[in-house]
């Protein structure tokens, strides 16, 4: 779950490497390195914490290398220091690596080069690649033929994934390969870039080509190879890609994740405009859906949420049953799969290591498979036997925001798809969506925050209570709240307080209240009146015109109730930010995490 990145041509290499990490730094920014070529050696700086300490440490140095490779890190085997940062190299520093993936049995390929006398400098899974290479590599000239060689001869031993990007003493090259985890390589006149996604690299080039598992990538001025498993060159056929530069570019906002929240109602149009185009029901395989047949849904995060709110429209809307889970537990769970199952994967990045590995499951089991994904070339897309695609643009933040809306769309359109296929009318009108989103999916409520800043960024605790798709909301608040502010948050079902979670409630409490269903606003008044009496002070955001006596309301429109999700989730993504900014915390970036969990 890092960033790697690789530049070989006539320019300046580091200046490029830098830059293009900066678009990576949503991958990890624990540590970051650049190891580059000049004349005959390979030297390497690395640095622990932001890219930006790394930036400052290069700052004044003239260096005249066009070829360079870089990484930003999240750390998984070691701790995120300077001897764990990338490149990590071999003993007699000629082979330096950058990697993002995980190594399975690097423990026990440890072992055994810890057993023929390697010394290890670092904790990390990676060193053992680059000690493994150079002992392929021990006696033998360094000609890109030998390296590739090695390379191939390296990757067999390796489980896990892995994208690698290798320099080598002596050589101008950058060498590549992936197993998966994500790597794109691009070309512009002559100058040649390696990333782990299009962002890095798009200011420079939006010729891209994806790479496949096991093929190896060599990159020198002017040309890429590509070999296949069996060291046979292929044909390279070079895409341009369509993400605009203003999509990555911060434009005049302060950081993505309040760009991205401006976009949030861009991102549901798009999304349901393109799949009423593409059709769902039309790329639904109608066999599957014949007779019995039983509903699962598994993501992660935000992606989960997402999915709660499918369970619900499918059970109260199709009467059908579905069973949900977080994709981590789903894949331990033993779940009752067949060929008579359909499974529903949600994920932004269709990268989602427990996703992906719940994705095999199911198909391992003979269930038909469904992604709703905002990457195209993603893995999750690229394997389930239809792909739902959302339309979010790219998201950069490590906070979900606007995909959390695209997905949301994507599963109305799904929901709707889905009772065309089994003639089942259906209370839900995908044009009144639209509708909705567009009059009132641009609203702020950032002023409604602004009072209450003060005090809410002081609290240890701060809670989050719905019913139905209300308290589906209140996880979605609670966990974007407590990824960028680090305060304390819980979402609470308004029914099951006084089993419970009643007892944290005190004077001192702030409680967001979600009420936007006209069926569940006796029983959520209730539990603000029990919230209440124990001194707690409620913040209503509520489409309803409720006549209660709270320390706050905001007041969303009056849309039906069925759409209330695509209203209701815009306030906290807004609190979520502003608690961030007024603790002086960086939204894009919350400390531990990283955007994309590629990782068990
Ligand atoms: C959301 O704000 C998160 N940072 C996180 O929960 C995310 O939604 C989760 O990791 C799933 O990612 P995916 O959608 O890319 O699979």
């Amino acid at each position: 779950m890092c960033g790697i990145v690789g530049y070989v041509g006539k320019g300046l290499a580091i200046p490029i490497v830098l830059d293009s990490l900066k678009r990576l730094e949503y991958r990890g920014y624990d540590s970051a390195g650049v190891a580059f070529c000049e004349g005959q050696s390979v030297f390497r700086e690395r640095r622990a914490g932001k890219l930006i300490v790394l930036s400052e440490a290069l700052k004044n140095r003239m260096i005249s290398s066009g070829c360079a490779i870089g990484h930003t890190r999240w750390a998984t085997h070691g701790a995120p220091n300077v001897y764990n940062a990338h490149p990590q190299n071999d003993t007699s520093s000629n082979i330096f690596v950058v990697h993002n993936g995980i190594i399975e049995n690097f423990a026990e390929l440890r072992d055994d080069l810890i057993d023929k006398g390697v010394v290890f400098s670092s904790q990390t899974d990676t060193e053992v690649i680059a000690q493994l290479l150079a002992i392929e590599l021990l006696g033998k000239i360094h000609t890109y033929q030998n390296v590739v060689r090695a390379i191939s001869t390296v990757i067999k031993k390796l489980r896990g994934s892995f994208a690698l990007a290798i320099l080598v003493k002596e050589l101008d090259y950058i060498f590549a390969v992936k197993r998966s985890s994500p790597l794109i390589v691009g070309e512009k006149n002559g100058e040649c870039f390696l990333a782990s996604d299009i962002p890095a690299i798009l200011p420079y080039t939006d010729k891209i080509l994806h790479i496949k598992d096991d093929e190896i990538v060599v990159l020198c001025t002017g040309k890429i190879r590509v070999y296949d498993n069996n060291l046979k060159q292929r044909k390279l056929l070079f895409r341009k890609v369509n993400t605009k530069m203003q999509e990555i570019m911060l434009g005049s906002f302060e950081s993505f994740m309040q760009k991205e929240i401006f976009e949030g109602a861009k991102a549901t149009i798009d999304t349901v405009e393109r799949l009423q185009h593409f059709d769902v029901c039309s790329q639904l395989d109608k066999t599957r859906f014949d007779g019995d047949f039983d509903l699962h849904i598994a993501a992660c995060g935000t992606a989960l949420h997402a999915g709660r709110i499918a369970k619900l429209l499918i059970e109260k809307y199709l009467r059908l049953p579905v069973d949900i889970d977080y994709a981590s537990e789903f894949r331990y769970s033993y779940p009752i799969l067949s060929d008579k199952s359909i499974c529903i994967f949600i994920s932004q990045s269709g990268e989602t290591a427990d996703t992906l590995a719940s994705l095999d499951l199911a198909k391992s089991l003979g269930a038909y498979t469904i992604g709703i994904t905002n990457v195209a070339s993603s893995k999750l897309a690229g394997e389930v036997d239809v792909n739902i695609p959302t339309s979010a643009g790219v998201e950069l933040a490590v906070a979900s925001t606007k995909a959390y809306l695209a997905q949301l769309g994507a599963i109305y359109c799904l929901v709707v798809s889905i009772a065309k296929l089994l003639h089942k009318s259906l209370d839900l009108d995908i044009n009144v969506l639209l509708e909705i989103v567009r009059q009132n999916g641009d609203m702020t409520y950032c002023r409604d925050w602004e009072t209450l800043l003060p005090d809410l960024s002081e609290l240890d605790s701060l809670f989050f209570v719905g019913r139905g798709v209300d308290y589906y909301l209140a996880m979605e608040g609670a966990l974007k709240v407590k990824e960028i502010s680090y305060i304390h948050c819980e979402a609470m079902p308004a029914g099951e307080l006084k089993h419970g979670s009643l007892a944290l409630i005190t004077p001192q409490s702030y409680v967001v209240v979600l009420l936007t269903q006209a069926e569940l606003m006796e029983k959520t008044i209730n539990a603000i009146h029990e919230m209440q009496s124990r001194g707690a002070k409620i913040i209503l955001i509520t489409t309803k015109d409720v006549q209660i006596d709270v320390t706050h309301i905001i007041k969303l429109p009056a849309v039906p109730d069925a759409y209330s999700p695509f209203i209701a989730i815009r306030p906290m993504q807004e609190l979520a930010y502003m608690l961030a900014k007024h603790n002086g915390y960086d939204p894009d970036k919350p400390r531990n995490l990283a955007k994309s969990v590629t990782v068990e």
